[in-house]
């Protein structure tokens, strides 16, 4: 009895370790540990702690941040003589005490610029060298004051049409086709760590991503320094299809780049006719039949969603090499920007947790394709 004590000691230990060992990982970031770094867009309200559950969950589950609002140029630069780092500056420190990888979102966009970027103090539009001047001062101040802190900038957000043309934006009205290449020249110079990314939805069509394709192509010859591909994946439970994902992901991945998964969600709601899948001048009003699921989720709906998020992640897994980064566009599903687009007011259920922070099957599908089999 007591020489067999110690070995039924022993046993148990290893058993122990044993399991321990091979237990999976329970968070987002563990799981993926290896492959590719897991991030969530993150607002005000869980930066600075004041949804302690949101920012509870983004230190548990995640590795990065993106901001979802607080870098874009209406908040850190308001007006002319006015930068407000508050915030931003906030998001960098909850980032760094997190020992996250901190992506910058975004520098040159059409929306969200004040008007008063675009014109002289008369209300006369800028011709291209003021606003060129107006595009690098801004783009140093931000990108410098974050040197070597944000390590990921989307430098040009959203400069395609959905035929893969340049959209007529007044960056490119004013400036013309090279304003893409300054952002990049400005945004390097002032970081030149720093990896830079050209960010957009829908390139996963192809006429679209024809166009991103060329674009970088372009910069590429004459040597800018872009260094990854945002495919935003604001999608659906049936477009884009696998197929799509996959030629999307090796396409850029031919060319070089890094491809980065920049704004992932899952739409379950239905479209809507004039909806594209991120067109922020789409405005719908709100119809009960638009908003079919305002007392919960189906579990149909929410298998569906589970085995989508799953055919996904497999396609990421696959093409490890090439993707980098996989940032959800939020949190819960209380959070997320489709409560509000292209209907105001609807219930939305795109992400892996639900509104009240519970992990859904959805997370717990993207957790198995990472376990080994
Ligand atoms: O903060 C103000 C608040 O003070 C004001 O009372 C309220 C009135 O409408 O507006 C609030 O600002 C809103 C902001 O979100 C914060 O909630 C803006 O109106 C609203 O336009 C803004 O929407 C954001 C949108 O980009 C435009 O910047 C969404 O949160 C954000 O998820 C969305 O993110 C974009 C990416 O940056 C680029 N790719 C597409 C993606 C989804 O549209």
């Amino acid at each position: 009895m007591t020489t067999q004590l110690p070995s039924i000691f022993l046993m148990v230990l290893v058993a122990s370790v044993f399991a321990t060992r091979t237990e999976a990982p329970t968070t987002l970031k563990d799981a993926f540990q290896g492959s590719f770094v897991i991030g969530a867009a993150v607002n005000a309200a869980q930066f600075t702690g004041q949804d302690a559950r949101g920012a509870g969950i983004i230190k548990a589950q995640f590795n990065s941040v993106t901001p979802e609002n607080a870098l874009k140029w209406e908040n850190i630069h308001p007006l002319p003589d006015t930068y407000a780092f508050d915030l931003p500056d906030q998001y960098v420190a909850f980032g760094e005490q997190n020992h996250m990888f901190i992506v910058g979102h975004n520098l040159v966009w059409h929306n969200q610029v004040p008007d008063w970027v675009f014109r002289d103090k008369h209300g006369k539009l800028l011709t291209r060298d003021p606003l060129l001047k107006r595009m690098r001062d801004n783009v140093r101040t931000v990108v410098r004051r974050y040197k070597g802190r944000i390590k990921s900038w989307d430098v040009v957000n959203e400069a395609l049409n959905e035929d893969g043309t340049l959209r007529q934006s007044l960056w490119l009205k004013i400036i013309g086709e090279d304003y893409i290449a300054k952002a990049f020249q400005f945004a390097h110079e002032a970081d030149p760590q720093a990896e830079l990314t050209y960010n957009d939805y829908s390139i996963e069509n192809e006429p679209k991503r024809n166009g991103a394709i060329a674009l970088i192509k372009n910069l590429q010859a004459q040597g800018i320094p872009v260094t990854s591909v945002g495919v935003q994946s604001h999608i659906s439970l049936t477009w884009p299809s696998i197929d799509q994902e996959e030629a999307t992901t090796s396409a850029f991945a031919k060319l070089g780049v890094k491809v980065v998964i920049s704004e992932l969600d899952i739409d379950v709601l239905p479209r809507t006719a004039k909806q594209g899948t991120a067109d922020l001048d789409t405005n719908i009003k709100l119809d009960p039949k638009l908003n079919p699921y305002a007392d919960g989720l189906p579990d149909s709906v929410q298998q569906a969603l589970a085995k989508r998020y799953a055919e996904l992640f497999a396609v990421y897994l696959k093409h490890r090499d090439a993707v980098t980064r996989v940032t959800f566009w939020g949190v819960t599903d209380g959070d997320s920007w489709l409560n509000n687009w292209p209907v105001k007011g609807r219930t939305s259920y795109p992400l892996l947790f639900d509104r009240t922070g519970q992990p859904k099957a959805a997370f717990q599908a993207v957790l198995q394709t990472a376990a080994p089999h």
